[in-house]
């Protein structure tokens, strides 16, 4: 109840505070931009798009905390399969099951995607089709993390939605697993560019949301995992009483809703979640990182909001590649021949 009413004083705080924010210019740490992107790109077509989101979240939130996490999980998502590019959110698939039937998916709630899409109206109705949904879902998640307590930062912005679906296997293959060590999710994500720093710190995320059981059981049975704190360890055993419980924990048991740096002195009290969790304060590599942001909660603002501008630019689609999807969850319609030669031939693509 206490932590319920000190988060409703924090998103008071948050939105007497929105102007300022808001304001916030290059003085943020931000890693070099991709081409196509810059953090006023849609200055003049579409100058509400950022208020229109924050005070939407901000209503929503209200009703539901939980799709602050469903949000920024989803961001991440998109991000790691075929880049940026909105794929995560479209309905079925020509290719077979796509992103969204894939197993990783189970914390992309419904509510979260619908919200999306919501959001996508709103703007289009305020500024026409010219704001595309991945750009949108970049936005929401940095929502997501200002209103649950985390940093505020500034989004770089035009990023189009791909025409291409994910399938079952990209998202598999790029999705890391919670069964990953540090050895392997450093291996495995430097692909992307990312760095342990990086790594630690997206990791992060896991201050606020839910897990199922059978993403963290491999630590209780059938023996349990000796980097887990007992008492823990017997808590979640009542929540999941068998390997294939179907039953949900927070990912921060202490604060679940609260984006701050508690995900970090939990891994040092090994009650870290999941085994990429807890690997991160086994690992001698990454280790001293956790140390310091348990320590220090602006330095983990700090390199959270860097980690998270970079994870937002991988493989993007701009500039005339893709498209502004009218609805998120599926893409927009061919255009006839007649009208794709001739707006090609006007050099007009991206107007449609
Ligand atoms: C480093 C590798 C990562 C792994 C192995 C991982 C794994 C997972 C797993 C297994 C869940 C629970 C899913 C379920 O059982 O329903 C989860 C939830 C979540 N993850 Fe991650 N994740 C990773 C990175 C990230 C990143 C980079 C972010 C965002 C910055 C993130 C944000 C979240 C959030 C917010 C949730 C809760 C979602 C909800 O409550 O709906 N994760 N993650
Ligand atoms: C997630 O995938 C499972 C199958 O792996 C499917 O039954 C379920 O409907 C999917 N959930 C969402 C929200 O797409
Ligand atoms: C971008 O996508 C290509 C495949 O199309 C892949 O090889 C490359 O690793 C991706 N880059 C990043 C930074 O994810
Ligand atoms: C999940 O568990 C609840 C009881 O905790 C049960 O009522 C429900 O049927 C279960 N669902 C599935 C899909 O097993
Ligand atoms: C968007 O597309 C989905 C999937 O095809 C559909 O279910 C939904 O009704 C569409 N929404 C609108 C507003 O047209």
């Amino acid at each position: 109840m206490t932590s319920f009413a000190s988060f409703f004083s924090l998103l008071l705080i948050s939105s007497l505070l929105l102007g300022s924010h808001l304001s916030l210019t290059s003085a943020q740490t931000s890693p070099p931009l991709v081409r196509g992107l810059s953090f006023d790109f849609h200055r003049s077509t579409c100058p509400r798009l950022e208020r229109i989101i924050r005070d939407e979240l901000n209503n929503a939130f209200r009703r539901d905390i939980g799709l602050a996490a469903a949000l920024l999980r989803i961001h991440f998502h998109d991000c790691f399969v075929q880049g940026c590019d909105a794929s995560v959110l479209l309905e079925g698939s020509v290719a077979g099951p796509g992103e969204q039937e894939a197993p990783p998916n189970l914390t992309l709630r419904p509510d979260a995607i619908r919200l999306l899409n919501d959001l996508r109206e709103r703007v289009h109705r305020a500024c026409g089709q010219v704001v595309s949904c991945s750009d949108i879902t970049a936005l929401a998640a940095r929502d997501a993390v200002v209103l649950t307590g985390g940093p505020e930062y500034r989004v770089p912005l035009g990023r189009r939605d791909g025409h291409n679906f994910a399938t079952r296997e990209d998202t598999i293959n790029n999705l890391p697993s919670p069964l990953a060590t540090a050895r392997q999710l450093i291996d495995s994500l430097r692909t992307k560019g990312l760095d342990p720093t990086d790594i630690v710190a997206l990791s992060g995320g896991h201050t606020i949301g839910r897990s199922l059981c059978t993403s963290f059981t491999n630590r209780l049975y059938p023996n349990q995992d000796p980097t887990m704190d007992p008492g823990y360890a017997a808590n979640l055993k009542r929540t999941c009483p068998r390997a294939d419980s179907n039953g949900t924990t927070m990912l921060d048991v202490q604060t679940p809703n609260m984006f701050d740096n508690r995900y970090y002195i939990n891994l040092r009290n090994r009650q870290g979640l999941l085994t990429s969790d807890q690997d991160l304060f086994m690992d001698s590599t990454t280790r001293p990182i956790v140390t310091r942001f348990a320590e220090n909660q602006r330095f983990f603002f700090e390199r959270f909001a860097f980690s998270m501008i970079k994870m937002g630019m991988l493989n993007v689609t701009t500039g005339t590649q893709g498209e502004i999807r009218a609805n998120c969850s599926r893409r927009n319609p061919p255009r006839s021949t007649y009208l794709t030669t001739m707006l090609d031939e006007e050099g007009e693509s991206a107007a449609f």
